[in-house]
């Protein structure tokens, strides 16, 4: 199963740089506590692997959302298949996310969660795919790497739900 994958990004290269991330959102946020919104399933590994490197206080809530069928291909479709536990108001939000593909998914979470009147709220990504952007006006506060257009697994990304587990991203060839 893992003979046909090329590495993209070793796990070395993903958690130093996501140590880096981790020390600039800590410096941004000084003084203020964190509420890390993660997205189900495949914002969960690097939700935990950054969170584990965070210095500011920080709580924890997780949503989940579809927006692909089964495959590579967008429905289009954005769906909440579980919300949040805890109110977001007042909080400091920062909304953990695998990767920004069309910018469809954000772009729609974005605009209910901040109907929920957090104090602020921001967008950290572990992968950005800005050449397949659809949505211009989704800004991604942290990107820990821009990557080519080309649909990668591991780490938390999945294709028709394999591969997630695996401690680096790859590309399925
Ligand atoms: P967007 O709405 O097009 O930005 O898509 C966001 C979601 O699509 C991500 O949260 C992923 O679940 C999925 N997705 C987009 N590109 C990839 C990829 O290259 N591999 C795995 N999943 C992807
Ligand atoms: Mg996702």
């Amino acid at each position: 199963m893992r003979g046909n994958i090329r590495v993209m990004l070793p796990e070395d290269t993903i958690n130093e740089r996501i140590n880096q991330v981790a020390h600039e959102i800590s410096s941004d946020y000084a003084g203020k506590e964190l509420h890390l919104v993660c997205i189900l399933k495949g914002g969960v590994f690097f939700t935990c692997e950054l969170a584990k490197r965070l210095t500011v206080p920080v709580s924890m809530d997780f949503m989940a959302v579809s927006s692909y069928g089964a495959g590579t291909k967008s429905s289009g479709v954005v769906k909440i298949t579980k919300d949040l536990d805890e109110p977001l108001e007042g909080k400091d939000v920062l909304i953990v996310e695998d990767i920004i593909d069309s910018g469809r998914t954000l772009h729609y979470l974005m605009e209910v969660l901040k109907q929920r009147h957090p104090r602020s709220l921001r967008l950290c990504a572990l992968l950005d795919k800005p050449e397949r952007r659809e949505k211009k006006e989704v800004q991604v506060a942290y990107t820990c790497f821009t990557i080519p257009d080309e649909f990668v697994v591991g780490y938390g990304l999945d294709y028709d739900q394999k591969y997630r587990n695996l401690p680096y991203i790859g590309v399925v060839e």
